[in-house]
């Protein structure tokens, strides 16, 4: 029996890593990877492949960026040709982003099952096009494959029959966990500079914190504030990148030297630079988690996560976007005020397992999962 697994944007990468290595490790399902190209710049995918020692994609569809229309169509017409040729008797898909979806939509038309992975979070926010890729996703999957307790809640919520549903931990938690040693490993603070726990990081991608100039620039301004207490690295996306470009914004960072904006990094390099870090500032939703994991403070510059896990249990505040708020819980942080946490319960590296058992249990080989 063979699963087709679908990645394509950044976040996607350390999400299926575990699981291929559990399904090729346990050798009783077969496997292909298919990428399918949304996210194509070196530093946005190829280096995933690197650090998580993932076997290059077995199909590569050259997708590219475009409107959500265009890029959820063309992301349609290509899976279906592949979906035609590969047989697959499952499509595996992660996340929320529009790879995620489309894999989805076309896959449920030619009735072959769905498992999805990170199913039942809940921004309740429906101007995020990631939550109507995470609604719709999960409203036709077969399995749904959560990571936390809260996720079960909200699915059982919406009618979901609690058959489809597994608890099976946060995967990408596998990938960090593997990846930890190996990362403290590297000079990464060295090269540029820094000492364990003397800088934040910050990442901001999310349209919208970044496609609106004011947004934008209150965030920008709140940090360069901030990188006269401690400097403050900014490894920046290439939609971000844009936007900053044209909205003129290079000029007032020119003035806060201690903001430094550097080219997005390799998972490794990443992990090395926010596991030291003395605080994150972030609008990712898996940065929520890796810091939660880490023991780091973070700061989720947006009005809602759908991950409350990691704020109940964990060490992430949503402080939103207004910049002296940000500043004045940041600041209080630097002064010694911060929130301690724990790790959820089944973030614990063996996800990728839990999942590959689950898929083997609904194709009708191998054992029953625990
Ligand atoms: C996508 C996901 C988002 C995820 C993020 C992680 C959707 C709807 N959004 O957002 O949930 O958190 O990935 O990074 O799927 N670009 C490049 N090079 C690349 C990829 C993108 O330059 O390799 C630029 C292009 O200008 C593109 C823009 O970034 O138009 C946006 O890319 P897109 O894939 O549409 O969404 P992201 O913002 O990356």
């Amino acid at each position: 029996k063979k699963v087709l697994h679908i990645v394509g944007a950044r976040p996607n990468f350390m999400k299926v890593a575990p699981i291929h290595r559990a399904i090729s490790e346990r050798g009783v399902l077969a496997q292909k990877l298919v990428h399918t190209g949304q996210h194509y710049d070196v530093k946005m995918s190829d280096v995933f492949f690197t650090d998580l020692g993932m076997p290059a994609p077995d199909i590569h569809l050259g997708i590219g960026s475009g409107s959500h229309a265009e890029q959820t169509a063309r992301l349609m017409i290509e899976l279906e040709k592949v979906f035609a040729s590969e047989k697959p008797e499952l499509v595996s898909v992660v996340g929320d982003v529009n790879s995620t979806l489309a894999a989805a939509l076309v896959a449920v038309k030619m009735g072959i099952p769905i498992g999805h992975v990170e199913a039942g979070l809940r921004s309740f926010d429906r101007a995020m096009p990631e939550e109507i890729n995470r609604i719709l996703t999960d409203s036709i999957a077969d399995l749904l494959l959560t990571p936390s307790s809260d996720a079960d809640a909200n699915l059982i919520r919406e009618g979901v029959e609690p058959q489809r549903i597994r608890l099976v931990g946060n995967v990408m938690i596998d990938s960090l966990l593997a990846a930890r040693e190996k990362a403290l490993k590297l000079s990464t603070l060295a090269d540029m500079g820094l000492t364990a726990r003397g800088y934040a990081v910050c990442t901001l991608h999310r349209a919208s914190n970044v496609d609106d100039a004011k947004v934008l620039g209150g965030l920008l301004s709140a940090l360069g504030h901030l990188s006269h207490r401690l400097p403050v690295v900014f490894p920046v996306h290439p939609r971000t990148r844009k936007r900053i470009a044209e909205t003129g914004l290079e000029a007032s960072l020119a003035r806060t030297p201690g903001l430094r904006l550097v080219d997005p990094m390799g998972y490794l390099e990443f992990l090395a630079l926010t596991s030291q870090a003395r605080l994150v500032f972030t609008d990712s939703g898996g940065l929520q988690e890796e810091t939660t994991v880490l023991g780091i403070p973070c700061l989720t510059v947006r009005e809602n996560t759908e991950r409350p896990i990691t704020v109940d249990v964990g060490t992430n505040l949503v402080v939103g976007t207004e910049p002296a708020r940000i500043q004045q819980v940041a600041e209080r942080i630097l002064d010694g005020q911060e929130k301690k946490g724990r790790v959820p319960d089944l973030w614990d590296g063996r996800s990728g397992e839990r999942i590959a058992q689950v898929y083997e249990e609904f194709l009708g080989v191998g054992r029953t999962p625990r």
